[in-house]
């Protein structure tokens, strides 16, 4: 397996590959992922990021590849949070750079997380410019992609944008480039990515892209800190992003239920049944079967969110409370909604769905359904006919 590989002539990828992760603070990582690091081999050797603490080793074996670690004369911390600075410290004592560049929030995110005032911190902000010697680094700061301390690289003379966060996916693979990946898979992993970690900042990105699109940067290739290296048209991602943080809807719903004795799943492939009368698409998600975060992906260009839930101790089911803590954090936007869910004796499930609805601002179009036990003919035409109007609505708000 190739662990070395020359992304530009003179930099290297020295990252290390995480293939069992299986979490990523509530995102399935069922693919694992991989914390890229650059190496570049100039008159200052400067190392681009490190990687999560566990795999220190692996960014060291790489490194030692190429030369001493002791020989790098410059660190950039392009993001802070732990699986790209976990090993920054050990590698602080290995290295002793002669600077560390970060932006303001960086350096006091350091400080924050390594408490070392005695580092050579050199803060850095949009625009400023590092000579390595023949290269030189432009840096520009990214708050909020991911964290308040983020920001990007982009070494003028390789038109080489290295994207910490932005522009990531978690796959692990042997491979590094996206063309030598499955194109279509690749989008997937990316599309997840952008929901379950940069949804919530939408307009920021939007922002981004202007901002970037001002400075008129010549962009050969996009080397995110996770996963492929966009090698073969890299603005394919810069276009995906645009659309994604745009939240562009199609005719689309998303359902998504938990059921106690199926009856709550009658429901909702009763609603299904309404809504394909007037060809909307219909992805129907059950809790018990998908994960919160590929459901999330499907939420992404869902115009409509369908929720349903049985009542249980007078109360929603608790994968569901699960999976709307999660949704309201990602701040999804311009959704229409609706609860349903089948009951015993109290019923407060499809209130609560409801209120949690209008908590996300998701425009709800009805007080929701509720049928007590096991639907019967009338109760699953009720269910069809919310379909309908849901999918009336759709049609008449995109
Ligand atoms: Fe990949 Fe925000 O860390």
């Amino acid at each position: 397996m190739r662990t070395l590989v020359e992304v530009k002539k003179g930099i290297n990828w020295v990252g290390a590959v995480d293939w069992t992760i299986r979490d990523f603070h509530g995102y399935s990582t069922n693919k694992g992922t991989t914390y890229n690091a650059f190496l570049v081999l100039d008159d200052k050797i400067t190392l681009f990021d490190t990687v999560k603490k566990p795999l220190k080793n692996d960014l060291l074996h790489n490194i030692y590849k190429l030369i001493e670690p002791s020989k790098i004369d410059y660190l950039v911390v392009n993001h802070v949070e732990p699986d790209h600075s976990g090993s920054v410290a050990e590698m602080v004592d290995i290295i002793k750079p002669e600077k560390i560049f970060c932006s303001p929030k960086g350096k006091q995110a350091l400080l924050d997380h390594y408490h070392r005032e005695d580092w050579p911190y050199e803060v850095v902000g949009t625009g400023q410019e590092v000579s390595l010697g023949k290269r030189t680094v432009q840096f520009i700061e990214t708050r909020m992609l991911h964290w308040p301390d983020s920001m990007m690289s982009y070494i003028k003379e390789d038109a080489l944008l290295i994207s910490s966060d932005g522009f990531g996916q978690h796959w692990a693979t042997s491979e590094r480039f996206n063309d030598q990946v499955d194109s279509w898979e690749l989008m997937a992993h990316a599309k997840k990515y952008f929901a379950n970690i940069l949804l919530p900042y939408s307009q920021l990105i939007k922002k981004l892209i202007a901002d970037v699109q001002k400075m008129d940067l010549k962009i050969d290739m996009i080397a995110p800190d996770h996963g492929l290296i966009w090698r073969d048209n890299p603005l394919q991602i810069v276009s995906a992003y645009d659309e994604w943080s745009k939240q562009v809807a199609k005719q689309k719903a998303l359902i998504i239920f938990d059921t106690m004795w199926h009856s709550t799943e009658m429901m909702a492939k009763a609603i299904a049944d309404g809504l394909v009368e007037n060809g909307t698409s219909i992805k129907l998600m059950d809790l018990c079967a998908d994960h919160r975060s590929d459901i999330i992906t499907q939420l992404l260009d869902a115009k409509a969110v369908i929720i349903g839930s049985a009542t249980l101790n007078n109360g929603m089911l608790p994968r569901m409370a699960d999976m709307l803590c999660y949704m309201k954090g990602l701040r999804p936007v311009g959704k229409i909604g609706a609860a349903f869910g089948s009951y015993g004796w109290s019923g407060e499930a499809v209130k609560l769905i409801t209120k949690s609805l209008e908590e996300m601002k998701i425009k709800v179009l009805s007080q929701g359904l509720s049928l007590q036990f096991v639907p019967d003919h009338e109760g699953l035409r009720k269910c069809v006919e919310l379909g309908r109007e849901i999918g009336k609505a759709i049609k008449e708000d995109l």
